[in-house]
């Protein structure tokens, strides 16, 4: 066992910098996520949280608890309590215009895109937090494809976060949040009023964009289950967790589970240029693999 597992749990256990460099060193190796120096205050509140719900010691005795327990539950609830999942429906809706009018009629003239008699479109939100972008995704595909009998569309939707994918996959959102980013026109097509358990206003998305998409939870890290390419990635705000060989080495990653011709867009405040990678520049955000790899 290792040593400071057992060490005693001293009264009034605070978060010092020491405890917070192990976390630190800990949350690198399980997730990769790097925590800055100016995160100590966040993790303090976010697992202060949790010490009290579990009316557990201290800091010390939170994270040995956390550490010992084999069924990785517990270092799934601090993953969750340190993400940042700000999103929103809409957000760099440059990206989304690119997909209504690059991608789809790219790909609708494209005849190795067809078998079956089909368009296969595969689309993958990585980091999709609440589900948001995916869901905007869907909208966006459903408002542009003219024949969707003639498309085999699917997306799928990871994160790290098992709340937020149990979110996306729910679909019931405030209403204001779908107010704030959605056009009137569209909200009435594509989500239905409804109450949540505490009688707040929300929406929840309709079937027709639900079953297109598949959340699932995956940390960006650990084994990839695809059996089919991808069209296009979404992989936006999420680097900024990670130090640059990580952003490297999942960068390439994405390339091969790309299809030639494929895409791969980033957040706005992201970039790829101190990053060794095969993806030819597009535009600002967006990238390609080219049509001639594989
Ligand atoms: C700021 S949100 C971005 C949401 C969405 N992509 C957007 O741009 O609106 C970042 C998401 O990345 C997820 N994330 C962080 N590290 C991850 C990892 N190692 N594997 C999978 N998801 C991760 C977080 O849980 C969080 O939901």
């Amino acid at each position: 066992m290792n040593d400071d597992l057992v060490q005693p749990y001293k009264q009034g256990d605070d978060l010092d910098a020491a405890l917070f460099a192990k976390i630190r060193k800990y949350v690198y190796e399980k997730a990769k996520i790097n925590l800055g120096d100016n995160k100590m205050e966040l993790v303090r509140a976010r697992f202060g949280k949790i010490i009290r719900q579990r009316q557990l010691k201290g800091f010390h005795d939170y994270f040995n608890w956390v550490r010992a327990d084999a069924s990785g539950d517990a270092l799934r609830e601090m993953l969750n309590a340190i993400s940042t999942n700000l999103t929103s429906f809409f957000r760099e809706n440059d990206h989304f215009v690119f997909l209504a009018n690059t991608i789809l009629p790219e790909l609708a003239k494209n005849p190795t895109a067809r078998s079956g008699g089909k368009i296969h479109f595969r689309v993958w939100s990585a980091g999709c937090s609440t589900g948001e972008e995916v869901h905007t995704a869907a909208i966006v595909i459903s408002e542009t494809i003219a024949k969707p009998e003639e498309w085999d569309i699917k997306l799928l939707a990871t994160d790290i976060d098992t709340e937020v994918v149990a979110h996306g996959r729910r679909g019931v959102y405030d209403r204001e949040r779908v107010d704030s980013g959605v056009k009137r026109s569209l909200i009435d097509k594509y989500f239905t009023p409804c109450l949540k358990e505490n009688g707040r206003e929300a929406y929840q998305v309709k079937d027709t964009l639900r079953r297109l998409i598949t959340f699932r939870h995956l940390n960006l890290f650990s084994d990839w289950p695809f059996k089919r390419k991808f069209n296009l990635i979404f992989c936006r705000n999420v680097m900024i967790y990670f130090d640059r060989p990580t952003q490297e080495s999942l960068i390439n990653h994405y390339f091969e589970v790309l299809t030639p011709g494929g895409y791969l867009f980033i957040g706005h405040s992201e970039s790829l240029s101190s990053i060794s990678h095969k993806f030819e520049y597009v535009k600002p955000t967006i990238y390609q693999k080219p049509a001639a790899s594989r």
